[in-house]
């Protein structure tokens, strides 16, 4: 907690334009999409540059003050979440795109630079940046890096982390570091880039970012499948992945799909409904990939795989049909979901359905479950609703208790119990699913190097020793 003099202290050190001490800038910066937490900070700064930030970082390890890094605030597990008095420091002002190299084909920009501001910006350039989400007109892409947001498209392009082609940071130390130059090649030792990608703000602040841009796809033809069974997705991912290169691979439930109508203005996309759907996606280069796409159609409704679909003949028709996937989350959002972001290898897929369905079945009798996800990397969202009736805290103790079930076959799979939403607060207390006990010790001691005092994010990501 912040005293009246540390306050006076800060805004000598931040400037005081760049501090906000009022209850409402409070409830906004201090909390994230999560809804379990109350947000209760004690000052928001905003960041302006990187020596700035190092006089605050000083400042904070002086007086042993908690530093809570905050983006977009497009986190589902409460890494940005500021609920002890913690000082937030907010990227959002520091939002230029500084340069671009034709030549590297990168561009380097400052943390709060909003995904889909960067996505515009490298179209301007008849380049492409592949990382995608719903969140893009909203997050930033610090916090994409600090979480190694993934999205949409990673079963072509990969996560955030493979974008990243040099970082700036200030570590909880007040040291700042250049890391990787940008360099395509250098072996030179341990990478300490990576070790901040995913490090959801525990070890230091990201303040400057070089990334990678790609080529602008082919034009890209949507197709959305009517699905009976949810175990047999991986086998229509197969059948489509031998005729063409797919840019996405994404399912959803038809409770998932009856949420979205309700919500949006969106008509039912087939006239009798099923009970899962895949939506997929691939670039049609040379107009030959969409004769492919059909034999793998054809084959998957030989197969009884696949009972009905829809090929989007327009960009409009491609992005309506987009819109049945992404309006997901919004939708459901007022029934405050508790959100369980598993992923297993692909492979694995279908065994592990079925033995989740049936822990689901078993484990949630009272609660709607909505079921949607990137299944064409291996992840999957499901999505427990609070019932109105509930309160929010009784729901997420219920949901944090029957989850261990699923969480216990997401262990025996080897698989992870945050795939792309991190860990946070919400997600910590079950980093054990995924992650040894020797292995959380040795990311205790890596944060120990970088952030000597516990600064930065305390309570985050690494469960207390026990
Ligand atoms: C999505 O896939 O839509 C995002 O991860 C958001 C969510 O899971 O709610
Ligand atoms: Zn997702």
């Amino acid at each position: 907690m912040l005293s009246p003099v540390q306050l006076q202290e800060l805004k000598k050190i931040a400037g005081a334009d760049n501090i906000l001490d009022d209850p409402d800038s409070f409830e906004k910066y201090g909390q994230d999409w999560t809804r379990f937490y109350k947000p209760a900070p004690s000052a928001i700064v905003f960041a302006r540059d990187p020596e700035q930030l190092q006089r605050i970082v000083r400042f904070a390890n002086h007086e042993t003050l908690a530093l809570v890094p905050s983006g977009g605030r497009t986190g589902m597990s409460g890494g940005a979440i500021a609920s002890q008095g913690e000082i937030v420091v907010s990227f959002e002002k520091m939002n230029r795109i500084l340069s671009f190299d034709e030549v590297d084909q990168t561009v380097t920009v400052e943390p709060g630079v909003i995904t889909q501001t960067l996505q515009e910006y490298a179209v301007d350039k008849e380049l492409y940046y592949p990382v995608d989400f719903a969140s893009s007109g909203s997050s930033q892409i610090g916090g994409n890096i600090a979480t190694n947001a993934g999205g949409i498209k990673v079963l072509r392009y990969g996560l955030s982390r493979d974008w990243v082609a040099g970082l700036k940071v200030v570590t909880g130390a007040g040291e700042q570091l250049e890391l990787n130059h940008s360099l395509v090649k250098n072996a030179t030792g341990y990478d300490l880039r990576h070790l901040f990608i995913g490090s959801e703000g525990t070890l230091g602040f990201i303040v400057e970012a070089t990334i990678r841009l790609t080529r602008l796809p082919d034009s890209l033809v949507v197709t959305l499948l009517a699905v009976p069974e949810m175990t047999d997705v991986i086998s229509i991912l197969t059948e489509f992945r031998k005729e063409v290169e797919l840019t996405a691979f994404e399912f959803f439930s038809d409770k998932a799909l009856t949420h979205v109508l309700r919500r949006t203005d969106l008509v039912s996309p087939f006239e009798d409904s099923s009970d899962y759907y895949v939506l997929l996606e691939y670039e049609n280069a040379d107009n030959a990939a969409q004769e492919s796409a059909m034999q793998a159609f054809e084959a998957c409704v030989a197969a009884q795989w696949v009972v009905d679909g829809v090929v989007g003949s327009s960009q409009q028709q491609n992005q309506n049909l987009w819109r049945y996937r992404e309006a997901i989350s919004e939708s459901i959002t007022p029934y405050t979901p508790y959100k369980n972001d598993i992923s297993v290898r692909i492979s694995q897929v279908p065994e592990f359905l079925k033995m989740i369905e049936q822990s689901v079945v078993e484990q949630y009798p009272d609660f709607e479950i909505v079921w949607f996800g990137h299944i064409g990397d291996g992840n999957l969202h499901l999505n427990i609703l609070k019932p109105e009736s509930w309160a929010i805290e009784d729901f997420r103790r219920e949901c944090e208790s029957v989850s261990e079930g699923v969480l216990g076959i997401v262990a025996q799979f080897k698989g992870s119990i945050s795939a792309e939403h991190g860990v946070g607060l919400l997600k910590r207390d079950q980093l054990h699913y995924s992650r040894s006990e020797h292995e959380i010790e040795l990311m205790r001691s890596l944060k120990r190097v970088f952030d000597p005092n516990g600064i930065m994010n305390p309570g985050k990501l690494l469960p207390a020793p026990s």
